[in-house]
């Protein structure tokens, strides 16, 4: 009988994916999304690359009597917490509504699972919680330091809160640079108005619906000049999920082993990263290489937050989940841009 897995904000970007993945995994995903940054016909896609249209919600997490309903009538078995807002830039101008959506959700969330007795829940959160780290590659002990925005302010209040609520058995998954699209062009990112984020500018510059791009600076202490960011496809980190999932059902996992901090016997975290770094100017460059056009960039200030260099130390992914990344910059580029392609033709935007 598979395992009924909640995903909250199941028809996001991360969560659509996973959703893909989870089926794939023998899982049977039922999804929780308010529609706020994502849209229904995402559903009918899902449906498209697996075969079966998941049980859909139109829910908010922080209505926990809805949320106690949905768990008990689908006899969930864990969750899968995406649900949040997540704008690094938009958290700086209101933070108040970041604690509300995203610590308020957690609690909504967990007092629904209490009350219902489910107990496996796997968290996302974000290398945002490391800052700017002192020693690269990251790994799981790198110090958490103080979060330079709400947005990773937030994450790092989730964390503590999942470690200390000792009834629940959980596992935080801080991702690095989330990039790229399903292989079949019919997922990926779909940001509701100007993008923040780097490849979703990029793709809609070189589709001709932005005019230009600009690289944030090119001024640092990098071997070009422009920000190292460790990015990952939205696949394997998808796949990272279900694994986390895995491990949670795993009743002979090496819970009773001496944990290091940060993790505790109910909590663990893992960097779910590829371990490579790329620079923001050769990302570019990889994806005018692989999809043969040319990006209208120019180089103009930083911008203000930004760190220099990051990218993960994925030991202990490796070998607590069982998983690496398998899909290389080549693949993302040419994944998000086979998606940007599909979206002026496809339902979503009926
Ligand atoms: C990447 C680089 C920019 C836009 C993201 C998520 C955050 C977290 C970590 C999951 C930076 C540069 C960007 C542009 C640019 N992930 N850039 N021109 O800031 O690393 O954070 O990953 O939790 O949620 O937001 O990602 O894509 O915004 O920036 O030059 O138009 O690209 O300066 O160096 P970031 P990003």
């Amino acid at each position: 009988m598979s395992k009924n897995i909640l995903v909250t904000g199941g028809l996001g970007f991360i969560g659509s994916h996973t959703v893909v993945a989870l089926h794939e995994a023998g899982f049977n995903p039922v999804i929780v999304d308010n529609l706020s940054n994502s849209k229904l016909g995402i559903l009918d896609h899902i449906e498209h690359i697996t075969g079966k249209k998941p049980k859909f919600y139109e829910e908010d997490v922080l209505h926990n009597v809805d949320m106690e309903i949905i768990l008990e009538n689908e006899n969930i078995d864990g969750v899968i917490h995406f649900a949040a807002y997540k704008s690094v830039s938009e958290s700086l101008e209101d933070p108040f509504s970041y604690y509300e959506n995203n610590v308020g959700g957690l609690m909504s969330l967990m007092s629904a699972m209490k009350f219902t007795d489910c107990t496996k829940l796997v968290f996302s959160s974000s290398c945002t919680v490391y800052g700017e780290p002192d020693v690269i590659p990251v790994d799981e002990q790198s110090p958490v330091k103080q979060a330079t925005t709400a947005y990773g302010s937030t994450k790092q209040v989730c964390e503590i809160m999942l470690r200390d609520n000792t009834w629940l058995d959980s596992i935080a998954l801080r991702y690095f640079n989330p990039v790229g699209g399903h292989e079949s062009g019919m997922l990926g990112e779909l940001p509701l108005g100007t993008p923040n984020n780097l490849v979703p500018y990029l793709t809609q510059t070189a589709a001709g619906i932005r005019e230009q791009l600009t690289v944030f600076g090119d001024d640092y202490d990098t071997r070009d000049g422009s920000c190292i960011r460790d990015f990952i496809h939205v696949m394997d980190l998808a796949e990272a999920h279900v694994k986390a999932v895995e491990r949670l059902f795993d009743e002979d996992r090496d819970m009773n082993k001496e944990k290091q901090s940060p993790d505790t016997k109910n909590f663990e975290v893992f960097n779910v990263g590829t371990g490579k770094g790329y620079t923001v100017l050769e990302l570019i460059n990889k994806f005018e290489e692989v999809n043969g056009i040319r990006v209208n960039y120019k180089v103009g200030p930083r911008r203000d937050g930004d760190i220099v260099r990051i990218w993960a130390d994925t030991t202990k992914s490796y070998w607590g989940l069982g998983w690496q990344a398998k899909r290389d910059l080549g693949d993302m580029m040419k994944d998000a841009w086979s998606w940007q392609q599909n979206l002026p033709g496809t339902d979503i935007f009926e």
